[in-house]
């Protein structure tokens, strides 16, 4: 570290001030007519710009609620939601410029060939004929799709729509991107591709926030992620202090026949270092802190206690660990 002059100190704010946040919520909240789920559920949320920010949930959570009021698809029922200090609400039109959106379906017009996918996009949102043609050739070099230009949007692969999607979504530079499950269907390369894409706008400036339900995405993307169940946060910080908040830097998943709740008592007591037990599906999951014994510990109590062990594993927290050590249950299906 540079050392410093005691002017220089006294120089330097002692705790800069976060800057504004580029999204702010205040109490969201949406019912839709007629349901009686509440949808979001009283949603206070600040992401700020630069940020990679994920809202991580499992299906129904209200994440594609959440971005459909930001992006001034969905009325909210009430409270107030912010893009670039707008009112999405009252000021939609104005919201729509700050927005670049990438939705959870497929929305290409099947009419226009690839460029003009792009090229349209620009004009709809008032840029000028040059400028829009010099931005999408520019997008479809950049996105390594040139090749495809005069394509029609069917000849497309499902990575290579989704680049168009993306390329399109920041056609017109918007300060937010929102990308809603952004790889879901993707195959595993695509998806990675994607991702790398996703890291490069992110170098250079581009504020993301995403929807998804697979942790891993999360977790390797995001500088901060939401954890979402019915509609409210239930966790957000970054990826690993999520992690290093659960207690306990190893889990073990025992996989067992019998009374569970008899053998989750009987692990939590018997095995050293458990910091949580939790009877789960066809087994106990522990939550250990740095046990090098702790396997065998966890047999030895297992045979004392006349339970069939039918398997035995160990690794790292995750961001699936957190979800279910806050809701008890599973974030996939
Ligand atoms: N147009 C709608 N009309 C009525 N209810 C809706 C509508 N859209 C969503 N919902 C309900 O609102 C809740 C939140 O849905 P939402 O689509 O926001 O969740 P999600 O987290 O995006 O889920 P998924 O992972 O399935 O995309 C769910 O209970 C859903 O059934
Ligand atoms: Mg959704």
């Amino acid at each position: 570290m540079k050392q410093m002059s005691a002017t220089q100190l006294a120089a330097e704010p002692a705790m800069p001030a976060r800057a504004a946040p580029i999204i702010h919520t205040e109490e969201l909240t949406k019912v839709y007519p007629g349901s009686r789920l509440t949808a979001v559920d009283h949603l206070n949320l600040d992401v700020y710009v630069g940020e990679i920010f994920g809202l991580l949930g499992p299906n129904g959570a209200g994440k594609t609620t959440t971005a459909g009021i930001l992006t001034t698809r969905v009325v909210p029922s009430s409270g107030r939601a912010f893009v670039g200090g707008i009112d999405v609400a009252r000021h939609p039109a104005l919201a729509k410029q700050l927005s670049g959106i990438v939705s959870q379906q497929n929305t290409l017009d099947r009419q226009l060939t690839v460029w003009e996918n792009l090229y349209f996009h620009g004009r709809l949102f008032g840029m000028g004929r040059a400028a829009s043609k010099e931005t999408a050739d520019r997008l479809l070099t950049q996105f390594q799709l040139e090749k495809w230009a005069k394509a029609s949007v069917y000849a497309l692969s499902g990575g290579m729509a989704q680049r168009l999607m993306v390329a399109r979504a920041i056609f017109h530079r918007p300060a937010v991107l929102f990308l809603d499950e952004p790889t879901a269907g993707l195959d595993p390369q695509s998806r990675l591709a994607l991702w790398s894409l996703l890291e490069e706008l992110n170098k250079d400036g581009q504020t993301i926030l995403l929807t998804t339900h697979y942790m891993e995405e999360a977790d390797q993307l995001c500088d901060r992620v939401a954890i979402m169940d019915h509609g409210r946060i239930l966790a957000l910080d970054t990826p690993a202090s999520l992690k290093g908040s659960i207690g306990g830097d190893t889990v073990v998943t025992v996989r067992a026949a019998g009374d569970l709740e008899r053998l989750r008592q009987v692990l939590e007591t018997e095995v050293e270092g458990v910091r949580q037990a939790q009877a789960v599906e066809g087994g106990v999951r522990l939550q250990v802190t740095s046990g090098k014994k702790v396997m065998r510990e966890v047999v030895q109590a297992v045979g004392r206690h006349d339970f069939d062990l039918l398997d035995l594993s160990v690794a790292e927290p995750t961001l699936e660990t957190v979800f279910i050590t806050l809701t008890g249950r599973e974030l996939r299906d």
